[in-house]
């Protein structure tokens, strides 16, 4: 039989309501905000909210002010019925799918911007963009008032944003990182996954192995940093990825750009093939998140 649908709430006031009832029930609450399209690394965010007994509600808002003016915006996946249906499937409650006027009402004036973290890495290669999410995630989280938020360590300088912040704003919600899920042949799923032709998409394996070996080779001190990186990228250039926006090794909590493991770092890299921008990132300690 098939799994009735969750519901979708569009309003803030009919969500509060849904939330004071849980509430008053003594229901713990689990948030995953997501800009839909779900795969499966969304519903693995989903399944640890259910795991700890939390009712999961799913935003889906595709937020145009983390969008800058040449990105995919317009183009970005929606598919809200298909979205609804999975997370049914997958035991979630409800559904947060706010419009753009309920996100943003005629005068809107205040965002949010966390500094420091966001100035390496995708910062400088998309200008506005953490302000965007820093924004849109405070608002989910003072909407929903979930005792946990999950994240993806997919985009993992959005997650390190997102628990500054949170703690810099004193947001109650406890932030979840939960690593990231991946086909079979190593690529991180992703929503934008869908943009490649197949020969692309064939070519994307060749992002999660050359990183695989950069970091095995960084954790065995074979060569200094500098040299591992310069190796990994003229590798994916030779795969066919460009421009590569970064190919990075920083501290895996201030983000800022290591060149010897006194604590524990991540390998990033951001790079194009064809019209899609592909991030990921491992730790270099071990090769498996
Ligand atoms: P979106 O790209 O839809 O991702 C929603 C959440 O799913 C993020 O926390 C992301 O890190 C996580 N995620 C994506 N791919 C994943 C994978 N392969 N494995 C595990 N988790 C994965 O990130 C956003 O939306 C937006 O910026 C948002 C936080 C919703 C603010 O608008």
């Amino acid at each position: 039989m098939p799994t009735p649908p969750a519901p979708i709430i569009r309003s803030v006031a009919a969500l509060r309501e849904q939330i004071a009832a849980w509430r008053r029930d003594g229901a713990k609450i689990g948030l995953i905000p997501t800009m839909g399209a779900l795969h499966e690394g969304h519903l693995s965010l989903v399944r640890r909210a259910l795991a700890a007994g939390e009712r999961a509600v799913v935003s889906i808002f595709v937020n145009p002010t983390q969008f800058g003016p040449n990105e995919d915006f317009g183009a970005y996946p929606r598919r809200e019925s298909e979205d609804v249906a999975k997370f049914a499937e997958a035991g979630g409650h409800l559904v947060w799918a706010p419009t753009v006027d309920e996100m943003y009402p005629a005068g809107f004036a205040t965002h949010v911007a966390v500094t420091g973290l966001t100035d390496g890495l995708c910062g400088p290669f998309r200008p506005g963009h953490f302000q965007g999410v820093a924004t849109v995630v405070a608002k989910l989280l003072l909407q929903v008032q979930a005792d946990h938020a999950y994240f993806g360590q997919k985009d993992y300088q959005q997650l390190q944003v997102v628990i500054r912040m949170a703690r810099d704003l004193d947001i109650p919600t406890g932030i979840i990182g939960v690593p990231t899920v991946r086909e079979a042949d190593g690529l991180a799923l992703s929503s934008r996954n869908i943009y490649l032709s197949a020969e692309e998409r064939r070519a994307a394996a060749q992002l999660p192995r050359v990183m695989r070996e950069t970091a095995q080779a960084a954790f065995a001190g074979e060569a200094p940093f500098a040299h591992l990186l310069e190796t990994a990228r003229a590798r994916l250039a030779a795969a066919g990825f460009g421009p590569i926006d970064y190919v990075s090794i920083n501290d895996a909590e201030t983000l800022a750009p290591v060149d010897g493991l006194t604590r524990p770092a991540r390998l990033f890299v951001a790079a194009r093939l064809g019209k899609t921008r592909l991030i990921d990132n491992i730790p270099i300690e071990t090769t498996t998140a």
